[in-house]
């Protein structure tokens, strides 16, 4: 017998970001990358380096260390106004280990899951992985009308990836509402919940419900996407299955990086996020100023993630724009429909690269969008 993955795998491949990131050749300028460039904060390297000597290499509980679950817990109740609990918490494999596990424990075929119509497309992916449905919403407003007795998940992302726009305080209350009233419960991503950039945190709808399993981790806000530490935090009903879960997919996080990440919570690593900040708020000023600039692009400003998202379509479909954009230009860009099809329209360009490059790339992109048929190939 043939050996085929099951059936929910048909039509999965791996992501149009990954796909994207292989045509890179080695003095292409890669704005496609989701991962800041700085090295670790000190404080996490001494800590990871420290637990190498001292043999702290061995198994760790399976939902992880009691003293990084406690950590986890007090930032989330701090952030919330909440007392939470180190039993609310499970460290998985990163972000996105923390997602499979909720998808993987809850959901149940024929289970609908609504998921942003531009995201990252792991929501859905996981989500027909597990023969659940993923359906689209636009906006807030539009979400009460798409939610039946099916809706197990309400999938948010704020900060966003790829648009990098934060959700209003009023659309937070909105949906902690809405998961009270009929019944489903929020995933709420807060991977890039430590980046942003215009001084006020984003809302998380933890304060305002407890209808909501919190996904978060160091990946991102510690430059530490190799180290694979992510977690969730929910209510300790929720937790409990979850809990069991990680044991059979992974058994524990890694001993040493969740060792690592206990100096990424405790307030060593504070000034390496507000560095990250300030370089951030910077070179977003610079890339949007510089979009905003150039004839047929239209561009929102970002509010935090390291991500802006101009529209291109005046030049043609995201694949066409960001093909022709490596080809002539040599810069990495993803295009939107690696995003869903909501973002065919537009490219996202990771700015969270080194200042010279940066502006090279700015340089180049407004050329090349300045004499577009000139080029035409
Ligand atoms: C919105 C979002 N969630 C989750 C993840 C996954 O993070 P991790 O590397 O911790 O798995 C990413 C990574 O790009 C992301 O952009």
């Amino acid at each position: 017998m043939e050996l085929k993955a099951k059936a929910t795998f048909d039509g999965i491949d791996i992501s149009e970001i990954r796909k994207m990131n292989a045509l890179a050749g080695p003095d292409t300028i890669n704005l496609g990358i989701g991962q800041l460039p700085n090295d670790l904060p000190p404080a996490l390297a001494e800590q990871g380096g420290e637990a190498f000597a001292a043999g702290k290499t061995r198994y760790t509980p399976n939902p992880g260390m009691a003293e990084l679950r406690e950590l986890v817990a007090r930032y989330h109740g701090e952030k919330c106004g909440k007392t939470i609990s180190a039993d609310q918490v499970v460290i998985c494999n990163g972000a996105e280990g923390a997602l499979w596990n909720i998808l993987f424990t809850y959901l149940e075929a024929g289970d609908e899951v609504l998921i942003p119509e531009i995201a990252f497309t792991v929501y859905e992916t996981i989500t027909k992985m597990q023969g659940a449905v993923p359906r689209f919403y636009r906006d807030v407003a539009s979400l009460d009308a798409l939610i039946t007795e099916k809706t197990k998940f309400v999938v948010i992302n704020s900060p966003n990836n790829p648009t990098g726009q934060i959700l209003p305080v009023e659309d937070i209350r909105t949906l902690a509402r809405l998961a009270e009233e009929r019944g489903f419960y929020l995933i709420s991503d807060e991977i890039y919940s430590e980046l942003y950039l215009d001084g006020e945190a984003p809302a998380s709808p933890l304060t305002y419900t407890d209808r909501v399993i919190v996904v978060d981790g160091i990946s991102k806000r510690a430059a530490a996407t190799g180290l694979r530490i992510g977690w969730t935090v929910s209510p300790l009903a929720v937790t409990k299955p979850m809990v069991i879960s990680n044991q059979y997919i992974t058994s524990c996080a890694s001993s040493v990086s969740q060792f690592a990440a206990l100096r990424s919570l405790d307030g060593s690593s504070d000034g390496f996020v507000a560095d990250v900040r300030a370089d951030l708020t910077a070179k977003r000023d610079f890339a949007y100023e510089q979009l905003s600039s150039m004839e047929g692009i239209k561009v929102e400003k970002p509010l935090g993630a390291f991500y802006i998202f101009p529209d291109i379509s005046a030049f043609g479909t995201s694949k066409e724009v960001a093909l022709k954009i490596l080809d002539r230009a040599d810069l990495l860009t993803i295009p939107g429909l690696a995003f869903g099809t909501g973002g065919d329209r537009f490219i996202r360009i990771s700015y969270a690269v080194d200042e010279a490059d940066l502006r090279t790339a700015m340089e180049r992109l407004k050329e090349l969008f300045a004499t577009w048929s000139d080029n035409e190939s």
